[in-house]
């Protein structure tokens, strides 16, 4: 079995690197739990070398974005390479925040392809903005997903990921996460869509992890709900936190 995957997004904190290097002193003591995952810590860009200077042992690097360009001269942006040079293995890819901004599927779609040819994990986030009873926010995860995947070949499709955060559950307090009897259903129609759009073997490849409100007072419930981990945002900025949840994840 593939060890369990955490990912850390830091989004835009610690508001500054002294503070980012005590949070990495904090987290170093727990290094062993998290030397059983496949640990990420997604720090904002400044901070990559550090991360990797203090965390390379125990954790892996990732991004919180992918450039939208990989070749040519563009003022103000990174390329897929630099990150890469600097250790980076997964980008979060379509996260709300970021399509808040305005980023499409259609973008999304494009940094897939770029983290995919430099050798990145793409870990594309989707998740409807609230829940009707309807369902309909079904067919929106559907579109995102399909729009999002429209450039990935058949056998591309494993080195995939997903991360459903429904985007009413984020930033919010643990009794705001999913249910944990939701959560089931809609990873079961997440690999449902994968299925339909490639086949049932590739769709089974795919890690989908789950990104809402996860804290150790409901991390328990929603682990064993069909998915491969965690993307933590709030809490991973609490050493101690940040610890009990990957220990739920390797109990
Ligand atoms: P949260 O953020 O854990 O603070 O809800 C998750 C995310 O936005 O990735």
């Amino acid at each position: 079995m593939a060890k369990p995957i955490l990912v850390a997004n830091w989004k835009n904190y610690p508001g500054s690197l002294a503070e980012a290097q005590r949070l990495l002193r904090d987290i170093a003591k727990s290094r062993l739990v998290y030397k059983k995952l496949n640990f990420f810590i997604a720090p904002p860009m400044p901070y990559l070398d550090r991360v990797r200077d203090k965390a390379g042992g125990f954790s892996n690097l990732a991004s919180q974005d992918m450039p939208l360009v990989d070749k040519g001269t563009y003022t103000g942006e990174t390329t897929p390479e630099i990150l890469k040079s600097f250790g980076v293995r997964l980008a979060i890819i379509g996260h709300s925040e970021r399509r808040a901004l305005g980023e499409s599927n259609e973008e999304a779609a494009h940094k897939i392809g770029l983290a995919l040819k430099a050798g990145i994990t793409p870990l594309l986030c989707v998740g409807e903005k609230e829940r009707d009873h309807e369902g309909v926010y079904f067919e929106d995860l559907a579109t995102q997903i399909a729009e999002s995947l429209a450039g990935v070949k058949k056998n591309d499709i494993p080195k995939v990921a997903i991360a459903y955060e429904p985007i009413w559950a984020i930033g919010k307090k643990a009794k705001d996460a999913i249910d944990p009897t939701d959560l089931s259903q809609t990873i079961i129609f997440i690999r449902k869509v994968l299925t339909d759009l490639y086949d049932r073997k590739i769709a089974e490849k795919v890690s989908i992890l789950y990104g809402g409100s996860v804290e150790p007072s409901n991390d328990q419930d929603l682990w064993g709900t069909g998915i491969r981990g965690f993307l933590v945002g709030h809490a991973s900025l609490n050493a101690r936190e940040l610890k009990d949840i990957a220990e739920e994840l390797v109990s």
